[in-house]
């Protein structure tokens, strides 16, 4: 395997997102030939911020892999709360542990701590930027229930501005072709724009609809997602924004017989009751594809990065010039870091949050 991180879903190249994918419709298959397959290994999972189902099911998937769990779920109840930097934590944590996954409400976070982590760290979201392994549930799930991810009429509804998993799932959708995307959502919740180029590259067609019933007839693929409460600086505001797209049974009376509709959950009441029961409700599996995918994962990890290397992050220069002008950037909440800046051919960007700086 070539990356030793998963901090972005890209980071996987094509060919080993195929084996990742075939190993975990083995693990599926056959769970128990997988049972001491990380045995005397440990798992530590850092979570910064609440999760139930990404937290629950890496761990899950590490004790069914035979390994072991260390970790905390509450910052509040560690060093953290002294005010420990985020190197601190890792640089002790990557001693102790032979993988670790990370959630954290800050975007970027995951690749800075990369920088000073001695093991594999895989992201488990940062902030409203990326859920990789989120994308990879979503990425398999649509594969399996449609052959491949080409070709297809994906809609995308919800809180578009300020999902991780709706901006994790357009980058790595965006090297495929064929595709038509509907971005289903209010003015104020968005795609961003950086977002909507990603899935326009390759000469797919996006676009923009304020309601469902714009498009829900040609759909194959739904992702509906929930409004990120946690995210909004007043609950007024986000009352402003919630209860305004909910997929139940009557809306579902124009859609495909195999439309596929996928949720990251947890879902709050954008998905109707009833819809739980429709054969084209595939999020439950979805859910379930997450623990193999994991597993899958962790183990491949593990087996090709056994050793614990030296940090990284220390052969940086430190110029101590705040250059990202995203508030919720990492660079801007951890001040030690380096200065990182990327560049590709058109634009150049903050090196952990990836917004474009000049
Ligand atoms: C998502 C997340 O944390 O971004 N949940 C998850 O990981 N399954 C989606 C969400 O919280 O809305």
């Amino acid at each position: 395997m070539s990356f030793r991180n998963l901090i972005d879903f890209s980071d996987i190249p094509e060919k080993e997102w195929d084996e990742i994918c075939t190993l975990a419709a083995d693990m599926k298959k056959n769970p128990n030939r997988y049972e001491s397959a990380c045995a005397g290994k440990v798992l530590a999972t850092l979570f910064y911020e609440p999760s139930t189902r990404t937290q629950l099911s890496f761990q899950t998937a590490m004790l069914r892999l035979g390994g072991s769990v260390i970790g905390f779920s509450d910052p509040n109840s560690s060093s953290v709360s002294k005010g420990e930097t985020l190197r601190d934590t890792i640089k002790i944590v990557s001693t102790y542990a032979d993988v670790a996954v990370m959630r954290n409400p800050v975007e970027g976070a995951a690749f800075a701590a990369s920088l000073y982590c001695r093991v594999p760290l895989i992201n488990a979201g940062d902030g409203g930027h990326l859920h990789p392994t989120q994308t990879m549930t979503d990425m398999f799930t649509i594969r399996q229930e449609k052959g491949s991810c080409d070709g297809l009429s994906i809609g995308m509804c919800g809180d578009l501005l300020n999902g991780r998993t709706v901006h994790s799932l357009s980058k790595a959708l965006s090297p495929h072709c064929g595709n038509t995307y509907y971005l289903i959502s209010t003015e104020k919740l968005k795609m961003p724009e950086y977002a909507v180029n990603l899935l326009s590259a390759n000469s797919n067609k996006v676009i923009e609809c304020r309601t469902l019933d714009e498009c829900i007839d040609i759909l194959d693929v739904l992702y509906m997602t929930r409004i990120q409460r946690e995210r909004f600086t007043s609950e007024s505001e986000y009352r402003s924004q919630a209860g305004i797209y909910i997929l139940d049974s009557k809306k579902l009376e124009n859609a495909k017989k195999n439309l596929v509709i996928l949720h990251p959950l947890p879902k709050v009441d954008e998905i109707s009751y009833e819809v739980d029961d429709d054969p084209r409700a595939k999020y439950f599996e979805q859910a379930e594809n997450a623990l193999y995918l994991r597993m899958a994962l962790i183990l491949t990890l593990t087996e090709n990065y056994p050793d614990r290397l030296p940090i990284k992050g220390d052969k940086y220069d430190f110029t101590g010039e705040r250059y990202c002008k995203n508030p919720v950037c990492v660079s801007n909440h951890e001040k030690y870091l380096p200065k990182i800046i990327k560049e590709n051919n058109e634009r150049k960007f903050c090196g952990y949050c990836e917004r474009d700086v000049n």
